[in-house]
């Protein structure tokens, strides 16, 4: 029997296996949510030094994947594990992915990931045709990924294997491009009609994320108001001019979160589960946080306000640095998670000793932290510069922590503004630290109100943003552009 064409997903994170942020999230969810409603779907993605395989054991599913780069007779080892009933592949090649970081280490960006995303999405494309299993769609996830569409684009005039498919380029961030010189355009065997403004050229260098967003039938990204402000140049970082020639076929689709791992019902890191009728267990989870973290128990009756994020400009953490000596004078509690920048790791540990109990900083990546202080922490912060679509404002909503944020991209498209009555949160107009400051005073004037806050963090937790709406939005979006599935 013919196999059923599938829908191939390829990314360079997935959580459990692997995650630096909201892509990893995306990536454990949207296909699975997929395959839930019927659709054949397989992941493929890199096999790090650091991937976490506890509940999906991985096996070897061949050692002889033939993707002849650098040079012609390099293969790839091909894992496989069975993700909920879905096939995620493991592209492995030990000295481009066994690493202790995934793309870049405290001292930037790995010196050769060009040639090991080149290697990974050669790969890809390698394997898929050795799985002789029709793909239907190729969907490809940020730079890491975007030359897969690129391959099939001229593939597709080749070989009948790829003939009736289709590909998608889904945009996370695109402040993150896979820029690079000029000579790596050789290595990513692409023809010389693909070094040209409209593809792969960037004012002379290669543009991996450019020639995704060029050859990809569609273009995606991750929420309705990013897709809109990614089309000028204060959110295009330059790709607004490709973006717009490419108007027609760009689709803001709004992520969702995941409730089987985000929901204080069933959160199984945190002190006590709660919910929307029955609110106790946040005044036990605020509780544990205290302790656990080497707070004041005097913090047990102020507000606490959590920051969860990596430490970069795009979160707005300097804007929060700025404003900390004036916002620490009031009778709060801040505690922030993150990590990213050794200078302000740095400061951030400095202020630490001056606000002590009351500050709490905790630097590095901890998946169960980042669920306790959601559930611990009474307001949230996210005063990002930019933000294509945000999930921890998603699961802040979800635990009954509204979120004092930016009104950017997927924040404006998910939090519904004080003094709004159905108001979730709070938004401030610009990245501008007075703006921040005069937000969260207003935040914690409503905080006092027990009445009004309780109305609102009801209202946060009873919104969803589910994976299965999103997903019905792709399967659309796939069968609109002719994919038999
Ligand atoms: P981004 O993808 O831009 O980083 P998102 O809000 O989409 O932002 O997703 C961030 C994800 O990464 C969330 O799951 C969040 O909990 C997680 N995260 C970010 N920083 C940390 C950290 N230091 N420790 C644990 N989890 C983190
Ligand atoms: C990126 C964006 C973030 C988004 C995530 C998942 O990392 O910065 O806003 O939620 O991707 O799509």
């Amino acid at each position: 029997m013919p196999k059923p064409p599938m829908v191939l997903f390829v990314t360079s994170e997935m959580f459990p296996f692997s995650k630096s942020g909201g892509l990893g999230d995306v990536m454990g969810a949207l296909p699975l949510a997929l395959h839930k409603m019927g659709v054949p779907v397989a992941v493929v993605t890199p096999f790090y030094g650091r991937l976490s395989t506890r509940d999906f054991p991985l096996r070897l599913v061949t050692e002889h994947c033939p993707v002849n780069y650098p040079w012609p007779g390099v293969q790839a080892e091909i894992y496989q594990a069975d993700y909920h009933g879905l096939p995620v592949y493991f592209v492995a090649r030990a000295e481009y992915f066994d690493r202790r970081m995934y793309y870049n280490t405290h001292n930037g960006d790995y010196f050769d990931n060009c040639e090991r995303f080149i290697f990974f999405c050669r790969a890809v494309v390698q394997w898929a045709e050795m799985l002789e299993r029709p793909v239907a769609v190729a969907a490809a996830n940020d730079w890491q990924t975007a030359l897969v569409p690129a391959y099939i684009h001229y593939l597709r005039q080749e070989k009948p294997f790829w003939a009736e498919t289709k590909t998608t380029m889904t945009i996370h961030n695109l402040a993150f491009q896979g820029r690079f010189a000029f000579r790596l355009f050789h290595h990513t065997g692409l023809p010389w009609d693909a070094w040209h403004m409209d593809r792969a050229e960037f004012f002379g260098d290669l543009n991996l994320l450019k020639a995704g967003i060029s050859l990809a039938d569609a273009v995606t990204t991750v929420s309705p108001s990013y897709a809109r402000e990614i089309l000028g140049p204060r959110f295009g970082y330059g790709m607004e001019g490709i973006l717009t020639k490419r108007q027609a076929h760009l689709h803001g689709i709004l992520n969702g979160a995941d409730y089987q791992v985000w929901d204080p019902m069933r959160d199984k890191y945190i002190t006590a589960t709660y919910s929307a009728e029955d609110l106790e267990g946040k005044k036990l989870c605020k509780r544990a946080m205290i302790r656990e973290l080497f707070m004041s128990d005097l913090l047990e009756d102020k507000p606490i306000l959590g920051f969860i994020g990596r430490l970069r400009r795009q979160k707005g953490i300097d804007l929060l640095i700025e404003i900390l000596p004036q916002l620490m004078k009031r009778e709060i509690g801040v505690v922030i998670l993150g990590e990213g920048n050794l200078r302000t790791e740095a400061k951030l540990m400095d202020y630490m000793e001056i606000y002590q109990g009351r500050l709490s900083v905790q630097v590095g990546y901890t998946e169960d932290l980042a669920h306790i202080i959601q559930a611990g922490s009474d307001i949230f912060l996210m005063p990002s510069r930019y933000e294509p679509c945000g999930l921890t404002q998603m699961y802040a909503l979800r635990y009954g922590t509204p979120p004092v944020a930016t009104a950017v991209g997927g924040l404006m498209d998910t939090i519904a503004p004080y003094p709004s009555p159905a108001a979730t949160g709070f938004v401030f107009p610009r990245p501008e630290p007075d703006l921040f400051l005069r937000t969260i005073e207003t935040a914690l004037s409503v905080w006092e109100d027990k009445k009004a806050w309780a109305a609102m963090v009801k209202r946060a937790m009873t919104q969803t943003f589910t994976w299965e709406g999103a997903a019905s939005e792709y399967l659309e979006l796939f069968r609109s552009l002719g994919a038999e599935i």
